[in-house]
């Protein structure tokens, strides 16, 4: 329990004991991969992987001690001068960066942090830290914390203060997570629908260490950019990637790169709305469409690595499998892989000693399900 472990960490940190605990989780994308920043629609759900931060007022300045149990101690961030350092605490100093922004008047704090989220696997380990510090600063100031606007104030410090040009599923996941529940999510405009999802999936950490700064991620939103511009000059009406058809795309003039981007992203957004379909339908997750998005990305996005290839296809040779793709942003991090619970369990036996003995290094996985988003520990 991560709660525990930060209200310890607090006490050994700073003495006594924190006024409060919140925590916010990872998440896995069912489905809807590179959408969000192209206006589209994304399925994804917070898991049982959390992020916990124990906070307390401090009298006399406006710096907030902060200590995350790492061998880095307790860290300084005045408020007066928040600067990029290049580490994690960037994350909750964007935080505190949009907070004074948006005229918040943010007394020193103590904050302790911990969390069970594998950094730089695309569990959105990241967006879990912005969000439950942003929600613990939130509810010890008594300021409003509604969760979709929480989400997109973290995702402004990831973009303007970290500066990641991310989307803002990963952050609306952490906040709005809901138990049993996938969210059905759009990004333009912004609108967050639970969809019941009972099912346990398989995450498969591939354990090829990803950084979203410093990977292609960057270049994938230009060329979608790229890609629209190049639409709305033959269909002005159009305002998002996402929003274009098909027939629209064929008709415009643009660099091979750019066509295969947007097609991913086109067909990405139908997948989305047919597995909503099925599941508000009362089926299982549809694994076919699992695979059309892998083969997509790993195609047409060209976003996938040979160890999230490897994973998918030894996935889909064991019984009981019904799909599999990358989850995230890819070049490397984690699969997620859809089946009977049952068939999961056998499929993360096996998978370990078979992985090792083709990549070379050990994957790490886990059975999660749609859980809880931010919220107060008690
Ligand atoms: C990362 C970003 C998200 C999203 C995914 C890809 O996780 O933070 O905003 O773009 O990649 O779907």
């Amino acid at each position: 329990m991560t709660a525990v472990e930060a209200r310890q960490h607090f006490t050994r940190s700073f003495g006594g004991e924190p006024t409060l605990v919140a925590s916010a989780a990872g998440r896995v994308n069912l489905i809807g991969e590179h959408v969000d920043y192209n206006g589209g629609e994304a399925l994804p759900i917070a898991i049982q992987r959390r992020t916990s931060v124990a906070v307390r007022l401090r009298a006399g300045d406006r710096v907030t001690r902060i200590n995350s149990g790492g061998t880095g101690g307790v860290l300084m961030l005045d408020h007066g001068q928040l600067r990029r350092r290049k580490k994690w605490t960037d994350y909750p100093s964007g935080v505190l960066d949009q907070l004074i922004g948006a005229g918040v008047d943010v007394p020193g704090m103590e904050v302790a942090v911990a969390s069970d989220i594998p950094s730089g696997s695309g569990l959105s380990s990241s967006a879990a830290l912005e969000v439950a510090f942003g929600f613990a600063v939130q509810s010890l100031l008594g300021l409003d914390t509604d969760r979709v606007a929480l989400a997109l104030l973290c995702q402004r410090a990831e973009r303007e203060f970290v500066g990641v040009p991310c989307g803002a599923m990963d952050q609306l996941s952490a906040a709005c997570g809901e138990p049993g529940q996938a969210l059905h999510m759009g990004f333009a405009p912004v609108m967050v629908r639970p969809v019941p999802f009972a099912e346990t999936v398989l995450v498969v950490d591939t354990a090829v260490p990803r950084s979203l700064r410093g990977s292609a991620y960057a270049d994938r939103v230009r060329e979608c950019a790229a890609a629209l511009s190049a639409i709305q000059r033959i269909a002005p009406e159009v305002t998002v990637l996402a929003e274009a058809t098909t027939e629209q795309l064929d008709r415009a003039e643009m660099p091979d790169v750019e066509r295969r981007r947007a097609r991913h992203v086109i067909a990405e957004c139908e997948r989305v709305r047919l597995a909503v379909r099925a599941l508000e339908g009362g089926a299982r997750f549809p694994g076919a469409l699992a695979l059309e998005s892998h083969a997509s990305l790993r195609a047409d996005y060209e976003c996938s690595s040979p160890e999230l290839d490897w994973v998918v296809e030894y996935a889909m040779r064991s019984p009981g499998i019904s799909g599999a793709r990358l989850t995230g942003a890819g070049w490397g991090g984690c699969a997620v892989v859809f089946g009977e619970e049952h068939a999961l369990e056998a499929l993360s036996r096996s998978i370990t000693a078979d992985y090792a003995a083709a990549i070379g290094s050990r994957p790490r996985s886990w059975l999660v399900s749609a859980d809880a988003g931010a919220r107060l520990e008690g």
